[in-house]
């Protein structure tokens, strides 16, 4: 285990002016995605849109590293490169989504726990002959009348802290995932309760299984009111509200805070990471780890035919994105045709 060697990928996937492109979809969800594949769900298919991703000319300048589905990382392009290589040989770092899902909690009515813990020691040493740099674990939490329990949020803590520690053994960065979900008719300060009481959770784990923050990232939600609240933050709020929270539960060792976009607008998303970042200089670097918000525009294209429209939908999102971190984002750079998400 090079721990230094690990922090020094966590520095740079977290570094200034980039962030991640999450492509880790699962078969399933892509086939839900009628514009990516719709009810023609092939591998081939699969491929062919993730190589329009990666191989898009550019896109390292915004994007500092990707993470891969299991299907995805034994995938080439049609050259018969090996899509983590190239992605290494355009300067991305390749990461490996782990966790195999969720699943109900025993127990406790609609609340759920992340799986993919046994075997998790061989996966890994596969994932790292395979290329893989980074690995995610995505645990979710939900939020409604008694929930979430504590149970719940030591169980999602527990095995968070559990695949850290093999990840480490293994020589990847844990990119560390608890999302509190969006759904829900729950009001901003809720969504911060509920934020800093699964961190503080997954900091008391992780400390227990003696996982070296400085070589960690974590990917969590922005604080955000409920989706069914009927209520909309602006980006001021939203960015208030997430620092506060942060700042009340992740410890100065963690080098960055990667946010999902949780379904969001693509737009909507990058402004908040633009006020978010006008908050900067924080403990951690305040970056992005974006999976719908920086695909929707680019499956509009794609759905139509047009290879061409959907790279430079992806280079335009992420370079928003990349500006939301510099400060120098301006709203007015947006076509509106981008704005949907
Ligand atoms: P969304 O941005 O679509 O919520 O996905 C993010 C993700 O998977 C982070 O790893």
């Amino acid at each position: 285990m090079d721990l230094s060697a690990m922090a020094w990928t966590a520095e740079v996937l977290a570094g200034p002016g980039r962030g991640v492109l999450a492509a880790d979809e699962s078969t399933p969800t892509m086939g839900r995605r009628p514009a990516t594949v719709g009810p023609e769900n092939t591998a081939e298919r699969r491929r062919a849109y993730r190589q329009l991703l990666f191989s898009t000319e550019g896109l390292a300048s915004s994007i500092s590293g990707v993470t891969l589905a299991d299907e995805t990382i034994r995938q080439r392009a049609d050259d018969g490169t090996p899509f983590p290589d190239l992605l290494g040989a355009a300067g991305i770092v390749p990461g490996i989504e782990v966790d195999r899902g969720t699943t109900p909690l025993a127990g406790f009515a609609s609340e759920l726990v992340t799986e993919g813990l046994d075997g998790l020691r061989l996966r890994l040493a596969e994932y790292v002959y395979l290329g893989a740099r980074f690995a995610t674990w995505r645990a979710v939490v939900r939020i409604g009348a008694g929930r979430p329990t504590p149970t719940c949020l030591e169980a999602n803590a527990h095995a968070l802290a559990r695949y850290a520690a093999l990840a480490h053994e293994a020589g990847l960065v844990p990119v560390v995932e608890p999302e509190v979900l969006m759904e829900g008719a729950h009001d901003l300060e809720r969504c911060a309760e509920v934020t800093v009481a699964t961190l503080r959770a997954v900091y008391e784990q992780l400390s227990r299984h003696q996982v070296v923050l400085e070589a960690t990232l974590l990917t969590t939600n922005m604080v955000l009111p409920g989706s069914e609240s009927g209520a909309h933050a602006d980006p001021e709020a939203v960015a208030d509200a997430t620092v506060d929270a942060l700042r009340e539960a992740v410890p100065a060792a963690v080098p960055g805070v990667l946010f999902l976009s949780g379904g969001q607008g693509a737009v909507e998303a990058t402004h908040d990471l633009a006020a978010i970042n006008r908050r900067a200089p924080q403990p951690w670097e305040l970056s992005f780890s974006f999976g719908r918000a920086l695909q929707a525009p680019v499956l509009r294209c794609w759905a139509a035919g047009d290879e061409e429209g959907a790279r430079a939908a992806l280079l335009h999102r992420a370079a928003m994105n990349g500006a939301a971190r510099r400060g120098t984002y301006r709203p007015e750079s947006e076509p509106s045709a981008a704005g949907a998400g």
